[in-house]
């Protein structure tokens, strides 16, 4: 399946020998065996948060078709997914993934104020990373916390109430973490999973 010939824009090749690491696909193995035999494709969620921390943070063509090899699906399939969701990255991003949400409720809560004034911070426009490959700012649709708006979460953590004053001292602390250069934690192979 991997060296099938695919014509589609995604599909880029870069490297056909992309796998997991020998600890991380004894996770997918345990992950896929919680489905009964023939419904492997249930497992597809998991297994592109886990392919997408374990492959630079995104997910190429190729990470994707390892994916579908391990679930014994088409790639397609997982192209569609990887397409729809936004917690899935088709290109590389930077180390902190701001989603701010752009739907009614926090619009009208101030939200395309607060989307303005990141992207003032950052000197980024939304869908940009900054040059240090720190921020990456996107707009995404309703986070499901619109009695907090506005809302933005940035990697796995929810920011509510949003105020300028808080998006100085949320990008503060990011900024100064990165300096202490503290290993990267694994979220969805520990975390979630
Ligand atoms: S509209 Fe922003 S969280 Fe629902």
């Amino acid at each position: 399946m991997l060296d099938k010939k695919i014509n589609h824009p995604l599909h880029v090749k870069e490297n056909s020998k992309i796998s997991f690491s020998e600890a991380t696909l004894a996770k997918a193995k345990q992950i896929i065996a919680r489905y009964p035999a023939g419904r492997e494709k249930s497992a597809l969620l998991p297994l592109l948060h886990i392919a997408q921390e374990e492959f630079e943070g995104y997910l190429s063509a190729d990470v994707m078709d390892y994916v579908a090899s391990l679930l014994n699906i088409q790639p397609i399939e997982v192209y569609e997914v990887a397409t729809f969701y936004s917690q899935y990255y088709l290109e590389k991003v930077g180390k902190n993934v701001i989603e701010i949400c752009r739907t009614g409720p926090c619009a009208i809560c101030g939200g395309e104020a607060i989307q303005a004034y990141l992207e003032k911070k950052l000197a980024i426009k939304t869908g940009e990373t900054t040059p240090d490959g720190l921020f990456t700012l996107k707009a995404v649709e309703c986070l499901g916390a619109c009695g907090s708006a506005p809302v933005m979460q940035i990697n796995t953590e929810f920011y509510e109430f949003l105020t300028k004053e808080k998006i100085d001292s949320i990008l503060a602390d990011l900024t100064l973490k990165a300096k202490e250069d503290k290993p990267e934690k694994s979220l969805w192979k520990e975390k979630f999973f």
